[in-house]
């Protein structure tokens, strides 16, 4: 087994280790960074443990998870309000004494307690099953950082995880699949296979395996919240019980039917077992990315709807969603769920997690609901957390260390008066790319502890250089103890081009646009084109722009010059159905009306190739105008999307 990150620090905590050659170690170590320190003279040595006296206050603090810790040259004093607070001062002081390398510590006064009441990790095990010991493992972590909420996403198509005693085809067959790889099953017909049957890949937890982590999880003040996925994401449920899809048949479904009763007998009875194994808050309902097609024909849905006065389908994701909350809560739980579950109507107890960047949540907050912020764009560690080739396939996306860490969840759009209602921050990752536990470390460390700091320390103390700084050693540390972390040392960053930016003729002309840029992706606007910055690793970083129709430009350099060169580079990334253009052609006019083909320029990179790929489609030329005329043809690929940042002159 591996030797767990916190087993390491508790031990050292308790065991002399001779000098190591590191001077007396400070509150500077620290992460998250504390509220407040005031540091006095002298320092505080030691010989074996610590000598730490704990007082138990009955008032002085507004959280039970803050402590004060004062450290004289005698010895430590730490105050709080319960268990928790003496917890954190512990994990404090383990960062301080970096996790007992050294006996000689700096003296000074601690006042800590976190912005945020919730702080979480998201572990998804449908699409690869982890084992109870890799999520111990990232307990200790997480304790380390003071994170205090592990969701772990149960159940989706990829494979269902939690034994339950009323429904054994879950487990039994909708937990296993053919493919370990997950595209591979992607790509396949989506079948399930029978537990133990050769091949069969996957796995579930037992009522016991749970229990055991929680347990773990209690010791170290972290709370394991279920999410059970409804009414979307639920090929495999379907797959076990085809009557719970609108067709009765076995593949091919991936919403529950809300029309029919079966769903919520399957429904609530799934949720009394998570129930009685989690004591959680909260218990998680997903409500993310339904189709709801089926139930526009669907005659049980159709019944339903005009039974409960429904006006669409959103409304009916709606009635499901009230009606298990309004189950949820009279078992004195409280529902939360992805932001969708504010289309049709957001059920009245419900807390939103909000991922499609903080729209949702900020509505929810302005209409009294607590929230969770997770961003895609800032919270989800799935996407590359350097240059895409020379890190390991992902689902796309480019999100560094520093742009976690940049991530402020109050926004100047938020109402004082809604203000208490943001709960905190968690850090997800989806692992349909991620196969193995190393990789998913690799993920998780130490971007989620750039979270776990936005999520405990104020505003005013973060700082992206001093945390940089902190973290390193600490990551060093997470190495010996055994964890894949990534190396912030060999860090490559963005694409140079975005940080030099490009200096050509076109740079602040004006631009016409033959086709409507996607309002999804309008980049910088009607100047992106111009403005001499590059686009980055990823398409949504706010400078490409994205377009699902041919792209038609043209661009007014002000008067007729010598123009040697027009080139716009473009992007490829097969995954979310990003190609280059089947062919480019650019063309030239003095006077805006008549135009010269100049160059047609055709595309040679085959759109099966899966990495992110940039190609100019460019000419080098020799003519004097005024006016550029530059369009790009689509591939043919029904979706597809093309991406272009800027049009250069030279
Ligand atoms: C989600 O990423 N679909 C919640
Ligand atoms: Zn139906």
């Amino acid at each position: 087994m591996h030797k767990s990150f916190v087993g390491c620090i508790s031990a050292a905590v308790f065991i002399f280790l001779c000098s190591t050659g590191l001077s007396a170690q400070g509150p500077d170590n620290v992460i998250p960074v504390p509220s407040e320190v005031v540091m006095s003279s002298g320092t505080y040595r030691f010989e074996g443990e610590p000598s730490v006296k704990t007082v138990l206050v009955k008032k002085g603090f507004d959280s039970p998870e803050a402590y004060s810790m004062k450290i004289t040259p005698k010895g430590i004093t730490v105050k709080a309000l319960s268990e928790t607070g003496f917890f954190y001062a512990m994990k404090t002081l383990d960062m301080m004494t970096r996790n007992g390398k050294v006996n000689e510590i700096s003296c000074c006064e601690i006042n800590d307690s976190p912005r945020f009441g919730y702080r979480g990790l998201h572990v998804d095990v449908s699409r690869h099953f982890r084992s109870v010991d890799f999520l111990k493992k990232q307990l200790d972590a997480m304790a380390a950082f003071k994170m205090n909420r592990m969701h772990l996403h149960l159940t989706d198509g990829a494979g269902w995880r939690l034994k339950i005693e009323a429904y054994p085809r879950l487990t039994e067959f909708a937990a296993w699949r053919p493919h370990h790889i997950w595209k591979d099953w992607w790509e396949s017909d989506r079948h399930y296979a029978e537990e133990g049957s050769a091949g069969a890949y996957g796995g579930y937890y037992t009522k016991e395996d749970m229990l055991d982590l929680i347990e773990y999880a209690h010791e170290r003040h972290i709370e394991v919240i279920p999410e059970i996925e409804m009414p979307g994401h639920s090929e495999e449920a379907i797959a076990a019980y085809p009557e719970l899809g609108c067709s009765g048949k076995q593949y091919g479904q991936g919403d529950f039917c809300p029309g029919n009763e079966k769903t919520f007998e399957f429904l609530e009875t799934v949720l009394d077992e998570v129930m009685e194994i989690f004591p959680s808050e909260y218990i998680h309902i997903g409500g993310d990315e339904a189709g709801k097609g089926s139930w526009k024909t669907c005659p049980k849905c159709q019944e339903r709807m005009r039974a409960e006065g429904l006006a669409d389908v959103d409304e009916l994701q709606s009635y499901l969603i009230r009606r298990i909350d309004r189950y949820v809560s009279s078992k004195g739980r409280k529902i939360i769920g992805w932001d969708e579950i504010l289309d049709g109507g957001l059920a009245e107890g419900a807390t939103v997690m909000s991922w499609r960047g903080t729209k949702g949540g900020i509505e929810s907050m302005k209409m009294g609901h607590d929230v969770i912020m997770c961003p895609g764009n800032f919270c989800y560690l799935d996407h590359a957390q350097d240059a895409p080739f020379i890190e390991p396939e992902s689902i796309g996306g480019y999100l560094p260390l520093d742009m976690v860490y940049g991530y402020e969840p109050q926004d100047d759009s938020m109402p004082c008066e809604s203000l208490h209602h943001l709960k905190g921050v968690q850090a997800n990752l989806w692992s349909e790319y991620i196969p193995t536990d190393s990789h998913a470390e690799y993920m998780y460390w130490p971007r989620a502890i750039a979270l776990a700091e936005t999520g405990w320390s104020i505003r005013e103390n973060r700082d992206y250089e001093s945390f940089r700084a902190r973290v390193q050693p600490v990551l060093e540390q997470m190495r010996e103890a055994g964890y894949s972390t990534f190396s912030l040392e060999n860090e490559y960053g963005e694409r140079k081009l975005v940080q030099t930016g490009i200096r050509h003729k076109a740079v602040g002309a004006a631009v016409t646009y033959g086709q409507p840029i996607n309002q999804s992706y309008p980049g910088a606007g009607e100047t992106a084109l111009t403005d001499g910055i590059a686009g980055g690793w990823s398409n949504s970083d706010g400078r490409w722009q994205g377009f699902l129709s041919d792209f038609d430009v043209t661009v007014d350099l002000g008067e007729v010059m010598p123009v040697h060169y027009v080139g716009a580079t473009f992007m490829q990334l097969a995954g979310p159905y990003i190609f280059m253009p089947e062919k480019a052609e650019i063309f030239v006019s003095e006077d805006g009306k008549e135009f010269r083909s100049i160059a047609q320029v055709w595309n040679d990179v085959s759109v099966k190739c899966p990495d992110l790929l940039f190609r100019s489609f460019d000419t080098v030329c020799d003519e004097q105008a005024r006016y550029i005329r530059y369009t790009a043809k689509q591939c043919g690929i029904a979706g597809g999307w093309l991406f272009v940042d800027e049009i250069v002159v030279n």
